[in-house]
């Protein structure tokens, strides 16, 4: 099978990338390098990269040649891009979904799986189950919620089938091109093994449902191989763990004892407590996460210490949310 992997550079797309040419798909990965990182891409016969925005119709519409299947995950990764630049971020993801689709269509090419995003069921209480009715409350979700139903359009009137998949806190190495940008996670180790406090916006109380990226590649894979008709499924692990737990788990990897650095919450849409119910993702889909918290935080910690030993410091990222913290624009 040849898989087109949209925004394939990124941090999903790279382990997803790695997973499909590891069970011997041919991959196209379609790409603009503005977050991602093409000398990160995994090394091998089977794919092809090509650089250029989904928001271009012919640029799609030529990396579809040939392609029996598309993961599609080229968006705007955070709500703060939504914040920055609302109409590039909204364009970003709606724009080029619809391309995508009816380019699919044109091609006749009848299997997507793409990334939604747990934030669609922000006004819900937890845990987030598949079927909550859903009214989102910010334009990351809303974008998103809009690409969940061109989908299932596409896959009544043309017969696309469409798999979306709703990660919720998806970290892992290979984030640096993220930069300020990168899983809260990921930024706190950067930070902390680097020997700065860790930002923190608010109590640190709040929580977030965290996925190793290629824990969430496997869903996608699963997503990919199955017959199931088009659908949206939760990607989380079940576990809801505050920020404060998080710099626990870090300090006791390290050995430190650095305190967070509280500063007050710049955005108003600042969700509380994020976590899936993951009973239809492991009954119907079959995905089970495998790596834990610990050990995603581990291989961080091995990954930002190979880059200090290189003379990179990546915990200057977690500036921006100090930055971002001042920044009254922000604030609703
Ligand atoms: N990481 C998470 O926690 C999370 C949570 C919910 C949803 N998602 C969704 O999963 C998908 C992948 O997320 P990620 O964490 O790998 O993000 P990422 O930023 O690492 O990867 C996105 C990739 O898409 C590329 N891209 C962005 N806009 C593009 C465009 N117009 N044309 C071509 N390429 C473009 C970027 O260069 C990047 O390589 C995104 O759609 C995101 O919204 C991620």
């Amino acid at each position: 099978m040849k898989v087109l992997v949209s925004g394939g550079a990124g941090l999903i797309g790279r382990h997803t990338v790695r997973l499909l040419l590891a069970h011997g798909q041919s991959v196209v990965v379609l790409d603009d390098l503005r977050l991602g990182k093409y000398d990160e891409l995994p090394a091998g016969d089977g794919l092809e990269f090509r650089q250029g925005s989904v928001t271009d119709r012919a640029t799609v519409s030529a990396a579809l040649r040939d392609v029996d299947a598309v993961i599609h995950l080229a968006a705007p990764s955070s709500f703060l891009m939504y914040e920055q630049d609302v109409v590039g971020a909204t364009i970003g993801t709606t724009a080029s979904f619809v391309i995508l689709l009816e380019e699919m269509r044109r091609a006749g090419i009848g299997k997507l799986v793409y990334a939604s995003t747990s934030a669609v069921y922000e006004s819900n209480p937890v845990p987030y189950r598949e079927g909550m009715p859903l009214s989102p409350l910010d334009m990351k979700a809303l974008s998103k919620k809009w690409g969940e139903e061109a989908a299932q359009y596409y896959s009544d009137r043309y017969g696309i089938r469409a798999v979306g998949l709703r990660p919720f806190s998806v970290y892992g190495v290979g984030e640096s091109a993220k930069a300020g940008y990168a899983n809260i996670v990921t930024l706190f180790v950067w930070a902390m093994t680097n020997g700065y406090r860790p930002v923190v916006w608010g109590d640190g109380l709040q929580t977030r449902d965290y996925l190793y990226a290629a824990d969430m590649a496997e869903a996608l894979w699963l997503a990919l191989c199955s017959d199931l008709p088009s659908q949206c499924f939760n990607a989380g692990t079940g576990i809801e763990t505050s920020f404060i737990e998080v710099i626990a788990t870090i300090n006791e990897e390290l050995g430190s004892s650095l305190e967070p650095l509280h500063v007050e919450v710049p955005s108003g849409i600042y969700a509380r407590r994020l976590v899936a119910d993951t009973t239809r993702q492991r009954d119907v889909l079959g995905f089970t996460p495998r790596i834990s918290l610990r050990e995603g935080i581990r291989r961080l910690i091995a990954e930002a210490r190979s880059f200090a030993d290189r003379g990179t410091d990546l915990g200057v990222h977690q500036h921006f949310f100090e930055r971002l913290a001042a920044d009254k624009t922000l604030h609703r």
